[in-house]
């Protein structure tokens, strides 16, 4: 998924610091996990992995792919390949009335209804294999794994028919190509290593207090963007609680969701308290030169809770740039890495 922030092109750098760095780790935490990326290729290459994340469709997306040891079977559902059967299903085939699917009601242009989010036969669709999938785990004809793993194929797959330029904080005023496309799921990535995965839903203040591992990955949000207003769309399919939404987008309210690292009065504090609640060995902290913390700040930070010379910054010149006035700037990807003292 495109994710404001994903790692995917920085995971290569990632690992070497870990390869170079650190001697005997075998449990990371990832605990700002977003799309889930890092997690899986932390698997990938055998560790074990605690990812967390406090928006619920990122938790989903983790705890329904990266978490799996094995595709799941749906021997009790009986049906031969549910994301096929949830594919092909059709409103008319179900009991399901229009008055109950959420995202249709408010998310797709008809009546007095203007947000043009989903074209009308897609958001039908999100909606009744959102509620088909619901009410197979409350007959109990899918167990947790199951349920998660067909909730990550439906979120993943809902931005690729969203009319929207990225994130769900606006959207497009006119209908964009991919609008057409019927929404389709794939199977999510599973990976069958046996190694232990599992993941969070929680604010990282209340869960690195009761975990513990060998290294932190910690890859917080940079800026005053807050997350949940760029993906509250997927969040509500995530989660089908019919919230009361607000505004020209439809917003849900997110005040449990409210990040101290997008607010610079707050930042230094967030950061602090991260790496003071950690109990784990090293740390890892993905930032880039345009933050709301300064290189130099959250270097001194670093280096306050660092063993003696275990600290240092590696900067990637990835090929991005910001647009700031008429000026282009280069953002610098930066991993501040440290041995934190015991
Ligand atoms: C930069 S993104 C992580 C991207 C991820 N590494 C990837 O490659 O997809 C930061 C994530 O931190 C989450 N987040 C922000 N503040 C948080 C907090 N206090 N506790 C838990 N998660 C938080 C956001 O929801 C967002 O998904």
């Amino acid at each position: 998924m495109r994710y404001i922030g994903g790692k995917r092109y920085l995971l290569d750098s990632i690992m070497a610091e870990i390869n170079n760095y650190t001697k005997n780790v075998s449990a990371i935490v990832d605990i700002f996990s977003g799309s889930g990326i890092v997690s899986s290729k932390f698997k990938e290459a055998g560790y074990s992995v605690i990812g967390n994340d406090f928006l619920y469709f990122a938790y989903v997306i983790g705890r329904g792919s990266t978490a799996l040891n094995k595709v799941p079977t749906f021997k009790k559902l009986g049906v031969d390949n549910p994301i096929n059967y949830l594919n092909l299903l059709k409103i008319e085939d179900t009991d399901i009335s229009l008055k109950d699917c959420f995202i249709y009601q408010n998310y797709s242009p008809h009546d007095d209804v203007e947000r043009m989010y989903f074209q009308e036969n897609n958001a039908i669709k999100i909606d009744i294999i959102r509620i088909t999938i619901e009410k197979w785990r409350k007959q109990s004809l899918i167990d947790d794994d199951e349920y998660f793993y067909l909730l990550a194929s439906l979120v993943s797959a809902v931005p690729y028919v969203s009319n929207i330029a990225g994130v769900y904080g606006a959207y497009l005023k006119h209908w964009d190509a991919r609008t057409y496309n019927e929404i389709y799921l794939k199977p999510p990535d599973v990976i069958t290593n046996n190694a232990n995965a599992k993941f969070y839903n929680e604010n990282c203040d209340t869960l690195l207090p009761k975990i513990s591992a060998d290294l932190l990955y910690a890859d917080p949000p940079y800026n005053s963007r807050q997350y949940l207003p760029n993906y509250h769309i997927l969040e509500t399919v995530a989660r089908y609680d019919y919230p009361k939404i607000r505004g020209v987008t439809g917003m849900r309210d997110y005040k449990e969701q409210h990040s101290d690292f997008c607010v610079s009065k707050n930042v230094e504090t967030a950061f602090r308290s991260m790496i003071e609640k950690a109990n784990v060995k090293y740390i890892i902290i993905s930032y880039n030169n345009e933050g709301l913390l300064s290189t130099e700040t959250l270097s001194s930070i670093c280096s306050e809770y660092a063993v003696t010379n275990s600290f240092h910054l590696t900067e990637i010149n990835y090929r991005r740039y910001n647009n700031i006035g008429a000026t282009k700037r280069k953002v610098v990807e930066q991993l501040y890495f440290f041995e934190k003292i015991r």
